[in-house]
């Protein structure tokens, strides 16, 4: 079961930037990309858990703050050769709203 929560207007998210939403599962990285394209994921880097709401964020990847691995916004894998994923969560922006499906 889900829900969609309202976060934040997108403009208050800065473009190559994030917003970090805490939930009863763990703090969640809700990203704008330079094309205002939203993105959101676990905030925990899947190398040694670096908040990724910190990183980078270059067209649909951030680069972690810590040791730069590269996760995609969108499935939340590491960049090759790294090895590993981060969950991803459902993001919609309606009426210039950013919305959240946070899990329960
Ligand atoms: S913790 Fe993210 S690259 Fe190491």
């Amino acid at each position: 079961m889900s829900t969609w929560t309202k976060i934040a207007p997108l403009t208050d998210i800065p473009k190559l930037g994030s917003r970090v939403v805490r939930t009863a599962k763990g703090d969640i990285g809700v990203f704008r990309t330079e094309d205002d394209r939203v993105f959101a994921l676990n905030n925990s880097c899947p190398h040694k858990g670096g908040p990724l709401s910190q990183g980078i964020v270059y067209g649909d990847k951030v680069a972690c703050p810590l040791h730069s691995w590269k996760i995609s916004l969108i499935d939340g894998k590491a960049e090759e050769p790294d090895v590993g994923e981060t969950a991803c969560f459902a993001v919609k922006v309606e009426d210039g709203m950013v919305f959240l499906d946070i899990p329960s």
